[in-house]
């Protein structure tokens, strides 16, 4: 099985990541069919895919031509058997609920044509519990997409225990040929990575708000005005490098300890130490650092004028 043998695909659940899943393979030139439960809720998500097809013509990110021919290729059915029958890759994106996802799963298992690949659009759970007792093990698989899906370029793709490297790299590689951009996670574990690192974000946030260091006013303005004006540039481990951090003196640019001094480090605090008292940056040359300094200082003027400063 190739990428290239993946001519149709389905999408069960047709509602807020579902239809804007089914969008985005048709957009570049799947035959995608949506399942749902009901032909009235098919209705509603036939709705949701012409409204956001139009907004997306009308910021020109796409012409008339292509969203009338991405909304050729999307159809709906509520019969299940016809989506198996009809798709080489399906996506589930229905109810967050491990037992509702499980039947999906073994359905579509025994339903399917032997080569299809069925992968798993959930936010928490695991894929080793949702296809536990699927036959195809070295055939399922997970693409976490983030809201909008069919504009939010980031996915996460990651394997079950079974995964092959056949299918993990179809998977990959299709996310590209649809213009996303997948991010492998290489371990099966809760909520993944990026929800993971979402998830800490938020309970700090929230302990903060709760011990009234700030409203939540002033700590969503702070995140969307100092991380979110920096991160389409730089992420953890671009800020290190780009603030300079690494050429910090090693004593204060080693984590600190949050717990006894007696108490040893855990594996994953002593080989963040080991790294970091390398005292060099992630990507940035350090040659080039001047450069790479440079550049970030273009792209954040940019976004000052074009965000905060054309708006006074
Ligand atoms: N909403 C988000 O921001 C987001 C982001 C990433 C991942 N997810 C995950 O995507 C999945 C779907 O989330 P959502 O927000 O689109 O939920 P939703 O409630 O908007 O849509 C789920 C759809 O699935 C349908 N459905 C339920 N059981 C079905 C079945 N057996 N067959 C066919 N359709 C069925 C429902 O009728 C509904 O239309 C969940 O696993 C969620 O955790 C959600």
């Amino acid at each position: 099985m190739n990428l290239a043998d993946i001519k149709r695909v389905g999408v069960v659940g047709g509602g807020t990541m579902g239809f804007g899943i089914a969008i985005n393979f048709a957009l570049w030139g799947y035959s995608t069919v949506i399942r749902d439960l009901s032909d009235e809720i098919l209705e509603q998500s036939m709705k949701q895919v012409k409204s956001a097809m139009a907004l997306l013509v009308e910021e020109e990110l796409i012409t008339q031509k292509q969203a009338d021919d991405t909304m050729s290729r999307i159809t709906t059915t509520t019969d299940l058997e016809e989506v198996a029958a009809n798709s080489d890759f399906i996506t589930e994106a229905i109810v967050e609920r491990l037992q509702d996802k499980q039947e999906l799963f073994n359905a579509l298992d025994k339903l399917c044509p032997l080569h299809t690949i069925i992968v798993s659009n959930t936010s928490g759970l695991v894929l080793s519990d949702i296809g536990a007792d699927v036959k195809r093990q070295d055939k399922i698989g997970l693409t976490h997409y983030f809201a909008p899906p069919h504009i939010v370029p980031g996915v996460e793709v990651a394997k079950g225990p079974g995964t092959s490297d056949e299918t993990y790299n179809i998977i990959y590689n299709l996310m590209k040929k649809v213009k996303k951009v997948p991010i492998r996670v290489l371990k099966e574990l809760p909520g993944y990575l990026l929800n993971r690192i979402q998830g800490a974000m938020s309970r700090e946030a929230h302990r903060l708000w709760a011990e009234g260091v700030a409203t939540a006013e002033e700590i969503e303005l702070g995140i969307k005005a100092a991380f979110g004006f920096r991160m389409p540039h730089e992420g953890p481990f671009g800020h290190y490098d780009l603030a300079g951090i690494w050429k910090w003196s090693a004593d204060i640019r080693a984590p600190r300890r949050t717990r006894q001094a007696s108490e040893p480090f855990d594996e994953a605090t002593e080989k963040i130490r080991a790294r970091l008292a390398e005292g060099k940056p992630w990507f940035v040359d350090s040659e080039k650092f001047d450069e790479a300094i440079e550049k970030r200082d273009r792209e954040y003027i940019r976004r000052l004028k074009e965000l905060y400063w054309s708006k006074e």
